[in-house]
């Protein structure tokens, strides 16, 4: 098994943990960091549905929490049914910023039934306050 497929592996274990009672669509998803270490998250629903927080972003803020740096992500929408438009698998644009905050420009997200892609492609002309942030 090679590194991304790992880590979709990972991405659709953390999906079992997933609180989602109201939408019934389980997220999962892995980072790796520079050190190796895959850090998981899952989304979180709330019955104030506003609160609710997506799989990635969890993974990514326990990265923070645990003083890792994010190097690749990859997440599994495993409730997205096969005739879906792909639409359905792709992570949203909440989570595109804070990955723009938190990981390299050319960081890899792999995409569960759809490819891989760099963040940069993901998130063209980001917001950012501080442009010289991020890496090329
Ligand atoms: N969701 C994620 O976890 N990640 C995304 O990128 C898109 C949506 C979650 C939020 C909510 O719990 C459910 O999927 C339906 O929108």
């Amino acid at each position: 098994m090679n590194n991304a497929e790992a880590l979709l592996a990972a991405a659709r274990k953390a999906a079992d943990q997933a609180h989602c009672p109201y939408s019934n669509f389980h997220v999962g998803a892995a980072v790796r960091c520079t050190d190796g270490t895959v850090v998981s998250g899952c989304n979180v629903e709330n019955a104030s549905y506003g609160l609710t927080i997506c799989a990635e972003r969890v993974a990514l803020f326990n990265c923070v929490a645990q003083g890792l740096q994010p190097l690749e992500l990859a997440v599994s929408c495993v409730d997205a049914q096969n005739n879906a438009p792909l639409a359905s698998r792709m992570p949203c644009g909440a989570c595109r910023q804070v990955m723009q905050e938190l990981m390299p420009n050319s960081a890899i997200i792999h995409i569960d039934g759809v490819d891989s892609r760099r963040l940069k492609e993901l998130l063209p002309d980001a917001f950012s306050l501080d442009s010289a942030k991020n890496a090329p």
